[in-house]
């Protein structure tokens, strides 16, 4: 895009408190520890790209430092290709060449990069040799579609049939025209928010949340209405429903997204009890329930809770489920799917076609034939999960005794205590040691969470400890006086 077209910015006073506590302790290396922590916000997506950010001198006052130390850091970010200026016109952001935006929770990509750790992407790989199977037939199956013209705004009839019955099997009964099939979850979280909210709008989300949830808010022109989670409890009474219901009351939403199965990030999973809650306040105000169950199905203990709808919602437009191939099988499938009233599907339908015509054929037939046999994929992830969970607590206890992970049932990642306002430093130390992480103030809004970590569960086992040795080493970088225990070195 052309610089022209746009003039979005960012005042001075938003920037400042955008990039938190970034002061170096002693103050020492203040150039680098402001420049630092501006890549920092544009590469994990804090910080919109193509924005115009303050002049020197304007930020200079609002985070009262020398202009001179302004003027050196916007240079180093120049050079590194993060902010790209025209004179007396004003600095731009952008993503400096070589690097994709990815669009998950960082900006990287390292496609088989065996030098970086990827910690960013709580996902895992593909069930190989499942994967492979179902692509073997699924080619096989495309014979009987290659005559025709191959669109499909809803999915393909034998993958929403698929999906459908998972979710009968699961306790919600449900027929394949209750279903669309979309290019992903995040595909589906934004084509509900087209379908149901206005420039202006508010939606109630968790707080902290996933974070491209929250730009997908943000892109549609809505504003979040957070509710915090209590994280010091992070089963099912992390949500505290009196404050859902005042926030609903009060503030109106047009709808509420809520991730009620192993939240991302803090692992939480809601009872049915509360859920019987939400579909009543639904009920009781109006207000629809975007319920993500992107991790739904990777529960360690027991069953899981039945999906939301089912508490007397299995054919109410006010419960609109979305799901994804991408956390249980895999992300590379970029198939995901909505559940609700027949009537709403195909209006989501309709309105799909100003973004997509519908998803490749031979993916939703691959996806077809792995759901319809997905327990013993299913079995076998909460088996790797759980043994990796318990892997990860343990090491991290032993590296970084301060550290206060969280112990979830279930999902893809742990949330960790760092004991001290950090995170976004120690993302920026470890990213220079090679280890790719998202940053606590990425879940949150106005730089909330920056006490906290997500640290995801899913590298292969002999890159654990490579990593986190390189993230102790990116610990002890950080200084002392911000940190209340030394780590000890990972054996
Ligand atoms: C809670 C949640 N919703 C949606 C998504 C997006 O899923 P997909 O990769 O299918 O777009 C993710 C992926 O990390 C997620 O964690």
């Amino acid at each position: 895009m052309a610089r022209d077209d746009v003039d979005r910015r960012i005042g001075a006073r938003s920037f400042a408190r955008l990039l938190g506590d970034w002061r170096p302790p002693g103050g020492r290396g203040l150039t680098a520890a402001l420049a630092d922590r501006v890549r920092l916000l544009v590469l994990d997506g804090r910080l919109p790209l193509q924005i115009r950010v303050p002049a020197e001198r304007e930020l200079a006052v609002a985070l009262d430092v020398s202009r001179t130390t302004v003027a050196a850091a916007y240079e180093a970010l120049r050079e590194a290709g993060i902010l790209n200026s025209r004179r007396g016109a004003g600095s731009w952001t952008q993503l400096p060449p070589g690097i994709t935006a990815s669009g998950v929770s960082s900006p990287f990509s390292p496609h088989g990069d065996r030098t970086l750790f990827d910690l960013a992407h709580a996902s895992l790989a593909a069930p190989a040799t499942e994967l492979r199977a179902a692509a073997a037939v699924a080619v096989e199956d495309l014979d009987a579609h290659l005559g025709g013209h191959g669109y499909d705004l809803l999915g393909l009839p034998v993958l929403r049939a698929a999906i459908a019955r998972r979710f009968t099997a699961r306790g919600l009964p449900t027929t394949a025209d209750q279903v669309l099939v979309t290019a992903g979850g995040q595909a589906a979280i934004s084509l509900v928010l087209a379908a149901l909210v206005t420039p202006g709008d508010r939606v109630l989300v968790e707080h902290p949340t996933y974070p491209n949830a929250l730009d997908a808010v943000h892109a549609r022109g809505a504003r979040c209405v957070p509710v915090p989670l209590d994280l010091d409890t992070p089963g099912a009474d992390a949500w505290d429903l009196d404050l859902v219901t005042s926030a609903v009351r009060d503030a109106a939403p047009r709808l509420a997204y809520l991730v009620p199965d192993h939240q991302n990030p803090t692992g939480a999973l809601l009872d049915g009890a509360g859920r019987e809650r939400l579909v009543a306040l639904a009920r009781r105000t109006g207000t629809p329930l975007l319920i993500d169950e992107t991790l739904a199905e990777l529960t360690f203990v027991g069953p899981g809770e039945a999906p939301v709808a089912t508490h007397g919602a299995p054919d109410s437009a006010l419960v609109i489920t979305v799901g994804s191939a991408a956390k249980v099988l895999w992300g590379g499938l970029r198939i995901g799917w909505i559940r609700t009233a027949a009537p709403t599907i195909r209006r989501l339908a309709a309105l799909r076609a100003a973004t997509d015509l519908g998803g490749p054929v031979l993916e939703q037939l691959i996806a077809a034939r792995l759901i319809d046999d997905l327990e013993p994929v299913v079995l076998a992830r909460r088996a790797e999960l759980a043994a990796a969970r318990d892997h990860l607590v343990g090491r991290l206890g032993n590296a970084f005794p301060s550290w206060r992970p969280s112990h979830p049932t279930g999902g893809l990642s742990l949330w960790v205590d760092l004991g001290a306002p950090v995170s976004s430093r120690l993302v920026g130390a470890a990213r220079r040691q090679g280890v790719l992480l998202a940053a606590g103030p990425r879940f949150g809004l106005a730089g909330a969470f920056e006490r906290y970590l997500r640290v995801p569960y899913t590298l292969r086992h002999d890159r654990v400890e490579p990593a986190l040795e390189r993230l102790v080493t990116a610990w002890h970088t950080l200084d002392e006086a911000h940190i209340e225990t030394e780590p000890v070195a990972v054996a």
